[in-house]
């Protein structure tokens, strides 16, 4: 449960090396008796990431794509004591021509970045109904507004987390859950390392300080766009007529711009 002072008190990170999810967690208030459980593949970098922390830390063993294994790891990451937070940010980045040429892979990308999602939130979703309380950030991105030919497996799979996002906070409205949908633009780091920024690029620690802003003193915002302007971008890229959308893409494409 939160303390008195707000602060949660266990919190859980899909993707506990994820730079934006750790942002996220550097920037929210916690206190030194904060647990978070950062879950996933490689321990030691899961461990050195919990360094970085002002809380205490626990790592526990998660692959987004092992989809069977995901109701028993939500459960045990439950049984001790409630979670009041999820932050949802495993995700992978791959060009759109090596999956041109892997379907395979591709099909990896998608459960990665939306099955595997799907699996955990449902199962966390369900125990936080139980709890009455507790919110659920997910990471989806500008990708998801609409399809680039440069990315559309990633811009998919974007679409779909979106979609389900949108969702699953309506199938929770009035049991004391939330959800926070968060569309981040371009994000310089690890994930997008090689790749020119795109305009309006922003980055992990600001994608963090806006999260964790919108947690504490905007509780009744369900959408956040970051950095704020890309709202108004979103809206006239859905509106912009399909040829002149396909000739915007290319150009962006060609300067391999906006690959979040
Ligand atoms: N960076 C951007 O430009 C941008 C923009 C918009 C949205 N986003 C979204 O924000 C989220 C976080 O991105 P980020 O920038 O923080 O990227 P990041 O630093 O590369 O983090 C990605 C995280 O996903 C984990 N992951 C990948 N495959 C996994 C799997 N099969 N099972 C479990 N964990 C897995 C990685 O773990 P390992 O250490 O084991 O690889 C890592 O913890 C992603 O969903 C991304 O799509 C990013």
């Amino acid at each position: 449960m939160r303390d008195s002072l707000g602060r949660p008190g266990r919190i859980l990170l899909l993707g506990g090396t994820s730079e934006i999810g750790l942002a996220v967690l550097r920037a929210l208030p916690l206190s030194p008796d904060t647990e978070a459980v950062l879950a996933g593949r490689d321990r030691a970098a899961l461990e050195a990431a919990g360094k970085t922390l002002r809380c205490r830390t626990r790592t526990v063993h998660y692959d987004a794509t092992a989809l069977d294994t995901h109701p028993a790891l939500v459960a045990d990451v439950f049984a001790p004591a409630d979670v009041d937070l999820v932050v949802s940010a495993a995700g992978i980045l791959v060009e759109q021509r090596e999956l041109d040429a892997d379907p395979l892979r591709a099909g990896r990308l998608m459960t990665t970045d939306l099955t595997g999602h799907v699996t955990t939130l449902l199962a966390v979703a369900a125990r936080m109904r139980e709890q009455g309380h507790g919110t659920i950030v997910v990471l989806s991105s500008v990708a998801a507004v609409r399809p680039r030919a440069g990315t559309y497996v990633y811009g998919a799979a974007k679409a779909g987390l979106d979609a389900f996002a949108r969702g699953l906070a309506d199938s929770l409205a009035g049991t004391g859950v939330r959800v926070l949908l968060v569309r981040p633009g371009f994000v310089t780091g690890r994930m997008t390392r090689g790749l020119d920024p795109a305009p309006l690029a922003t980055t992990p620690e600001r994608v963090g300080a806006a999260v964790a802003r919108a947690l504490v003193r905007d509780r009744g915002r369900t959408v956040l766009w970051v950095p704020p302007a890309l709202a108004a971008l979103g809206a006239a890229m859905r509106l912009t007529p399909a040829p002149l959308w396909r000739r915007v893409a290319r150009r962006l494409d060609a300067q391999r711009l906006g690959g979040e």
